[in-house]
């Protein structure tokens, strides 16, 4: 028997444009964010997102760091400047993609993000996922690969592992492709890592 799906209703990007809206004014008051005392004390802001709201290629990184924080822009920073390069690679501009991270606040130190941190982020990725309705998410590091690993009870593996891997994601809105990548930051003071992230890259290539 086929399965049903519940197809959730497809929004013109004014709707989207506005229900993206809403999670970022939702997060600049929620003191009960984790990260909300630190945030304030330093007069950082939430990074929501970046880009379009049509995008077909959803990027998905692990949290703000210093330079993130202090505009509210995700990957602006050493990472970001890795990131444009890869996107430039395959002639793909920022406008044309939709970039947030799995935490959308700065963790301290640039620390890990806490497994309560990601808990209390991860629902308002979701709804970005479900507003943006990408044909195609890319996880950059670990943490936001995990998370979607562990959510659609997908195969377990590590980055080491499933780097460049192109899984099918069933999502509420259809089969997508998930793309697991290594973090731009990874590459920084690792040469051949680099190489690697370049080399996987191109697999995004097929589906712009
Ligand atoms: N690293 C991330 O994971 N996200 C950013 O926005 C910046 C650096």
């Amino acid at each position: 028997m086929m399965k049903k799906k519940n197809h959730s209703k497809i929004k013109t990007k004014a709707e989207k444009d506005l229900a993206l809206k809403k999670i970022k004014e939702q997060l600049l008051v929620a003191t009960e964010a984790p990260l909300f005392a630190y945030r304030t004390a330093n007069q950082y802001w939430p990074v929501i997102g970046d880009g379009s709201s049509e995008a077909k290629i959803m990027l998905i990184g692990e949290a703000p760091g210093k330079n993130e924080a202090l505009t509210g822009r995700p990957f602006c920073g050493s990472s970001g400047k890795i990131l444009d390069k890869l996107l430039n690679s395959i002639a793909l501009s920022r406008a044309e993609v939709y970039i947030t991270n799995i935490v959308k606040d700065r963790p301290p130190t640039n620390r890990d993000p806490l497994p309560e941190e990601i808990n209390y982020y991860a629902p308002f990725l979701d709804q970005q996922i479900e507003i943006i309705q990408p044909s195609v998410i890319v996880t950059l590091g670990r943490f936001s690969m995990d998370y979607l690993l562990t959510k659609y009870k997908l195969a377990t593996g590590t980055i080491g592992q499933l780097h460049g891997q192109v899984l099918p994601l069933e999502m509420s809105f259809g089969l997508i492709n998930f793309v697991p990548l290594y973090h731009p930051a990874a590459t920084i003071y690792n040469q051949a890592l680099k190489a690697t992230l370049i080399k996987d890259f191109a697999v995004l290539k097929t589906f712009k």
